[in-house]
């Protein structure tokens, strides 16, 4: 048995789905030993453009709705295909080009300190397969339509790149476990699922709610708490459900000030 075979949990769109497995095995053990410099090429099937073409072409006008200006920035400097699954290696010249940044390929989730500890030597660990075909507005893990349009479209604005780089260079002082996770919460509602006040609308700057077209047109609904890391250090989330609670900054750039100051102080 290869280290790369996927196990998908009980309740998995594709857990059934025997060409799903067989190919989430294949995309799995071809990302395994990539490089920055030359992410492992894919052939992705037309179903898989189709899925990718579907969603982005959902999210597109959310984006212009929802996000703040300065990820759409990053959406235009990176500009992304509409109409088929870009290569991890396409989009990691492209971003070194424009912050530096590189993308590396992984098979799955990597453990906490991989993930974080890659992102302080600005490289981005990005998983490569698609999510199932049936749901092509769902999936329970991070596929890469998570990566590429809510964290590479982000990784190409230089003022969100730098608050990656930052909760990477925090996540080395990290001294234990417990630190870790309250380090990974700030990042789970800031960069995953933040939210800024911009133009009198609430808009967002987080992957998980830029690439999410069900959790993107509700998250003006949530409760808001005013934005300060430190609580959120201490709040804990469901992974599996919309997030009732999102804390607010006043403006893209309060949040971006407040979190560098953070992030800096984190550890020391
Ligand atoms: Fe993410």
């Amino acid at each position: 048995m290869s280290s790369s075979r996927v196990a998908l949990p009980i309740d998995h769109p594709g857990v059934t789905d025997d060409g799903y497995l067989a190919r989430r095995n294949e995309i799995a053990a071809a990302s395994i030993g990539g490089s920055p410099v030359s992410p492992p090429a894919i052939v992705y099937t037309p179903a898989e453009d189709d899925v990718w073409r579907t969603v982005s072409a959902a999210l597109s006008p959310l984006h212009a709705e929802y996000a703040v200006d300065e990820y759409r920035a990053g959406v235009v400097a990176l500009s992304l295909p509409a109409d088929r699954v870009p290569q991890l290696s396409w989009v990691s010249e492209r971003l070194d080009a424009l912050t530096g940044w590189r993308v590396r390929a992984v098979p799955g989730l990597v453990p906490i300190r991989t993930f974080y500890g890659s992102l302080s030597e600005r490289t981005f660990l990005s998983t490569q397969y698609v999510r199932h075909p049936s749901v092509p507005f769902y999936t329970p893990e991070p596929d890469v339509i998570h990566e590429m349009i809510g964290h590479a479209n982000a990784l190409a604005s230089p003022r969100l790149a730098a608050l990656y780089e930052a909760a990477g260079r925090a996540s080395l002082r990290a001294s234990t476990d417990a630190q870790m996770e309250e380090l990974s919460r700030v990042f789970w509602f800031t960069l995953e699922f933040g939210v800024a006040w911009e133009a009198g609308q609430l808009r967002t700057y987080g992957a998980g709610l830029l690439s999410s077209f069900g959790e993107i047109q509700s998250f003006r609904a949530s409760a808001l708490e005013s934005f300060d890391p430190a609580a959120m250090s201490r709040r804990t989330y469901d992974i599996t459900a919309f997030q009732d609670v999102l804390f607010a900054a006043d403006s893209f750039a309060d949040a971006e000030r407040s979190l560098h100051d953070y992030l800096d102080r984190f550890g020391r």
